[in-house]
């Protein structure tokens, strides 16, 4: 079986998280974090990174550090994780919800400036598979408002657009290293900061509210409680592994880049033909090959054709419910309130399919899951 997503072990993690466990230093911040921390923070611009217990983390860490409440509006993608919106409805702001471009799957520009209101405070991106055409022109029209930026890019690390590296155009931003990720340690995540006036107060409210990092540093004599905050911070056991994988990553993205090549030769003379629209990945844009998703046409039955090719030993699957659709906000929507329509992102939502992409995989695996992807579409998944 060809398994959709798999952890794949880097050449030193055994050994690093070995060493963790016996320097008796198991617990956060400690030197496998630093190491980490610096490779992260090399390929994002130089970003200061401070390492979470996962991405979900690292959002809320955001929308407390910007203090977010429930005097905000907050703008975001319908079509995103659900851990992308929870960080700003926990805090009880006003959530708008924009649409996303039809070829990218991700909310360009555009989308924003439909969404925006006078009473927006904060956008978050979330490049939809590490893709982006405009988050420079994103980041410009929020400088422009006075609004502040967040990019979750729990997809995005290694990808670039207008040459500068995802994750590195909001004034904070989010990475994820979950399992399914590019760099994986189980669970995980990472706190982007590019604007030094927020460093100070993340990384108290990452330390249970207090400025123990700064103690820790020998910047003050005793660490005191300066904020209501939390425990955010990734165990260094864990970092151990962060830190092999990112060793690694050079060679794992250049596997990773040869695996969503080969899909894209497989497949890209097949779209006229099968009426399959494949992710875009425009000019100006570097992809980090996190996944390959595409649109199936749409007399497709795609729960039909996911059973099929699980029958060809190929686990392929789905992605988001669009939000703006959820039973929490049915919910939470005042009584006679109606949804705006989104109508890109409710048209792609039922047809998108992810095919398998990760380290474990050969380019034969690749031209398997192309092959049962177009015998399926020919043969068997007709029918609504
Ligand atoms: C777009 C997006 N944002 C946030 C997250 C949350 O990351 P984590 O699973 O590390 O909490 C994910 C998780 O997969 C995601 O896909």
């Amino acid at each position: 079986m060809i398994l959709f997503t798999r952890h794949c072990s880097a050449p030193n993690e055994t050994r690093y998280v070995s060493e963790s466990l016996a320097s008796g230093h198991t617990e956060g911040d400690g030197p496998f974090t630093r190491m980490a921390s610096r490779m992260l923070s090399e390929r994002t611009a130089g970003a200061r990174v401070l390492l979470t217990p996962s991405g979900t983390h690292a959002l809320e860490l955001a929308a407390l550090t910007l203090d977010v409440g429930p005097q905000d509006e907050v703008v975001l993608p319908s079509y995103t994780f659900s851990s992308t919106a929870n960080a700003f409805a926990l805090r009880g702001a006003r959530l708008r919800w924009a649409d996303v471009d039809p070829h990218t799957f991700s909310m360009e520009a555009p989308q924003l400036e439909a969404a925006l209101t006078p009473r927006t405070t904060v956008v978050v991106t979330m490049p939809y598979g590490g893709v982006s055409q405009d988050t420079e022109r994103i980041a410009r029209m929020c400088a422009a408002r006075g609004i502040r930026l967040v990019e979750d890019a729990a997809h995005a690390l290694f990808a670039t657009t207008s040459g500068k590296p995802l994750g590195s155009f909001g004034q904070l931003s989010a990475l994820s290293f979950h399992r399914s990720k590019n760099v994986s340690c189980g669970e995980g995540g990472a706190l982007l900061i590019t604007d030094p006036a927020l460093a100070v107060r993340a990384e108290i409210l990452r330390e249970k509210g207090t400025d123990r990092s700064r103690f820790l540093r020998g910047e003050v004599d005793k660490y005191t409680w300066q904020e209501a905050g939390s425990s955010w911070l990734l165990a260094d056991v864990l970092a151990a592994v962060l830190a092999a994988q990112l060793e690694h990553a050079e060679e794992s993205q250049r596997h990773r880049m040869a695996l969503w090549n080969r899909y894209h030769e497989r497949l890209v003379d097949q779209q006229g033909r099968l009426g399959l629209q494949l992710q875009a990945t425009p000019e100006g844009t570097q992809h980090p090959a996190h996944l390959f998703a595409l649109r199936l046409p749409a007399h497709v039955n795609r729960a039909a054709l996911i059973q099929r090719m699980a029958g060809d030993q190929v686990r392929v699957a789905s992605h988001y419910e669009p939000l703006h659709l959820s039973p929490l906000q049915a919910r939470v929507r005042a009584e006679g309130e109606t949804t705006p329509g989104l109508p890109e992102t409710e048209a792609l939502a039922p047809r998108l399919l992810r095919l398998p992409l990760h380290g474990g995989m050969s380019l034969e695996d690749v031209d398997h899951a192309s092959a049962a992807l177009i015998r399926g579409i020919e043969q068997g998944a007709r029918g609504s």
